[in-house]
């Protein structure tokens, strides 16, 4: 986005209202913020009575040794406990906690409460079995599936910190985040559907695994029923094993800073972070977060995150934050194409959604489409929507309102990150009067600003950084393995002030309310799911043709950002002046997926003869934008050679 249309964005002069119905049974109300204002910390005391704790705590922050915070010290709790039991010893075993919807139609599950319990318990007492201990980590590699649910509040049960793998990662991103965290369990599936057909999984593993020597286990759901090969010293079979085990088992209470999870993310680096959650904290933020922004109503609501849990949003607000409120959910299997274009909305309307949250990019996608989809159905349980994971444009705002909320629904935008593990900034639909664009201001009991290079506040009207100004309940607590990394990251560009940076830029409009513009570092936002431009630029290297590489995010009306990779190839695989062939960049476009994922895929690979390099050797990724935006290219003045820009643009007339 030019700044230009930034600062026509940021005068939106349209606002809605709560629904007056809404705002007067609203769980949350204005006079939250002036509560938590006064005292943050008694604010997120209150909140933390959400949650059922064994031992009660004693501190609410410790934040004595910044940046490593702990929560809720001295209280001990059960992160599946509070998820599952509780609500069947309040009497709700009978509610669902999720209808879930299998990809090929009518292959539906509902699964109450009830079940749940007995299945988590079933998987807990497996993974004593298989010899999983406290503390152990666990890798979960997943189709969307009830069992991927199971198998975390399972971890979660033993005090085993899962780390769950995208099922679109390839085997060796599966493998590098295995080897970081060193997990000796990992947990999967024959496969599952993707667009109508079976997708494998299990042979991922098995190339994964063939290279950490440390994974004694491998437990695997039978979903697809598709040929597998099978070690049998290593692998079981989930139906052979959790299935047949005792539904007793009791959960132990664990210190609320025990670890929960290990999210693996992009960061400016080629190795991705694997951001740490823990137990106490993580459990108050998100099930606060998931009952205020979404105005939860347990007994009556149907709540629908249509996300995948192997990022973070699925596991804040598809397992842990809905889970510890007792919430029933929808999960969906598949994609929204298949078997055709509406079957969200068939969706909706068959469980009387109430509450539906998805990506900016799903939603442009379904304006792409037409509204006479949505429109064939009844769609009119919803009365409260969300959007996250980029920055939503009015216009995607506004058809999200209109043609799936009927026009009444408020539209929750929030801005979080795998890194801060709940809701930051986000409207409240009871409270805020909304306005297209933008994700408004931090939600009470967190503090935010937008600062300029010196930490000082940027005030109404003005651009910055984005900061988060005090520790939260849900915050990350360190990059596993990696405490120097964590502080390098996130803590040291501010550290006079204290101040946690997000790495997003975003601009205060005159009413003090937040735009959040994109990342201002080498991370890219790619149908909302974050990638860095380095781990691609590190895998197309890694192709033998190939000697280096620069990636660059483009704006793409679609998905936010697009992958463009410029490419100069190693002398053997091309003669001077050759174009490259097709069937190459095909090579190396399925190369970055073999390395990563298919999301990964760069959008277009340009081969040049040179990349535009700084005196001192740095890539100036900026005017590979300008390429890539189709722009006129901006000051090549600091260029080592200036001549190398009139090279690629030459190419770039060539195509791709
Ligand atoms: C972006 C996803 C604008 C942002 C929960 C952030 C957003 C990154 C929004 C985190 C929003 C997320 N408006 N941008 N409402 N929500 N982002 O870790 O750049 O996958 O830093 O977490 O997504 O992505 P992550």
């Amino acid at each position: 986005m030019s700044n230009e249309t930034l600062a026509n964005l940021a005068h939106e002069d349209r606002r809605f209202e709560p629904p007056k119905e809404l705002a007067e049974h609203a769980n949350v109300t204005a006079a939250a913020y002036d509560e938590a204002d006064a005292d943050p910390e008694a604010f997120w005391a209150k909140a933390a009575e959400r949650i059922s704790w064994d031992t009660k705590w004693d501190r609410v922050l410790d934040w004595d040794n910044p940046p490593f915070a702990k929560w809720f010290v001295g209280g001990k709790l059960n992160a599946a406990y509070n998820c599952v039991d509780r609500h069947v010893e309040a009497g709700n075993g009978d509610r669902v906690a999720f209808h879930w919807v299998g990809e090929p139609a009518d292959d539906t599950r509902d699964i109450t409460y009830a079940q749940l319990k007995d299945q988590v318990s079933q998987a807990a007492n497996t993974l004593i079995e298989l010899g999983v201990k406290t503390g152990d980590r666990v890798a979960i590699y997943m189709p969307m599936i009830p069992e991927t649910v199971v198998a975390m509040l399972a971890c979660a049960r033993l005090g085993a910190p899962h780390t769950v793998v995208f099922g679109g990662f390839s085997s060796s991103a599966l493998r590098d985040r295995i080897q970081d965290c060193d997990a000796h369990v990992v947990i999967t599936s024959d496969g599952g559907y993707r667009r109508g057909a079976p997708a494998a999984l299990k042979p991922a593993v098995d190339e994964a695994v063939a290279q950490c020597p440390g994974v004694e286990h491998v437990l695997v759901v039978r979903r697809t029923g598709e040929d597998v090969t099978w070690d049998d010293q290593r692998d079981v079979w989930w139906h052979d094993t959790v299935e047949k085990a005792s539904t007793d088992h009791t959960p132990e209470a664990f210190d609320a800073e025990h670890p929960l999870y290990v999210m693996y993310t992009s960061g400016t680096t080629g190795k991705p972070k694997g951001i740490l959650h823990t137990t106490g904290g993580y459990l108050v933020g998100t099930s606060w977060t998931h009952w205020a922004v979404f105005d939860l109503k347990p007994e009556t609501d149907v709540y629908w995150t249509a996300a995948d849990i192997g990022w973070v949003t699925g596991h804040s607000y598809i397992v842990y934050g809905p889970l510890a409120n007792g919430a029933t959910s929808v999960m969906y299997e598949g994609t929204p194409d298949t078997p055709h274009k509406g079957r969200w909305w068939e969706i909706v309307a068959k469980y009387k959604v109430t509450t539906l949250y998805c990506a900016p990019t799903a939603i442009r996608t379904f304006m792409k489409w037409g509204r006479d989809i949505p429109a064939e159905h009844d769609l009119s349980s919803l009365r409260l929507l969300g959007s996250v994971g980029e920055p939503i444009n009015p216009e995607a705002y506004i058809w999200y309102r209109d043609q799936i909320g009927g026009g009444k629904t408020p539209v929750m935008d929030t801005w979080w990150q795998t890194e801060t593990g709940m809701h930051m900034i986000s409207p409240l639909p009871g409270v805020t009067a909304g306005k297209p664009g933008s994700a408004m201001k931090a939600i009470p009991g967190v503090s935010v600003d937008v600062v300029d290079d010196d930490g000082e506040s940027v005030g109404n009207g003005n651009g910055g950084y984005l900061v988060v100004t005090k520790p939260w309940p849900a915050m990350l607590r360190t990059i596993w393995g990696d405490d120097e990394r964590f502080k390098e990251t996130y803590w040291e560009r501010y550290a006079a002030k204290g101040y946690y940076f997000a790495g997003d830029g975003a601009k205060l409009d005159d009413d003090g309310d937040i735009w959040v513009l994109g990342r201002v570092d080498d991370v890219m936002n790619v149908s909302g799911h974050r990638l860095s431009t380095t781990e691609i630029e590190s895998a197309l290297v890694s192709h033998p043709k190939v000697a280096e590489a620069a990636v660059v995010g483009a704006t793409d009306e679609q998905s936010g950002q697009a992958i463009n990779a410029f490419v100069i190839l190693r002398e053997s695989a091309l003669k001077g002046g050759e174009e490259a062939p097709d069937a190459l960049i095909t090579e190396l476009r399925n190369h970055v997926a073999s390395e990563i994922g298919a999301i990964a895929k760069p959008k277009s690979i340009l081969v040049v003869p040179e990349l535009p390099k700084t005196r001192s050797g740095k890539i100036m990724r900026r005017l590979l934008r300008d390429v890539a935006e189709h722009r006129d290219v901006g000051d090549v003045t600091t260029l080592a050679d200036s001549s190398v820009m009139d090279q690629i643009q030459e190419g770039v007339g060539k195509g791709s």
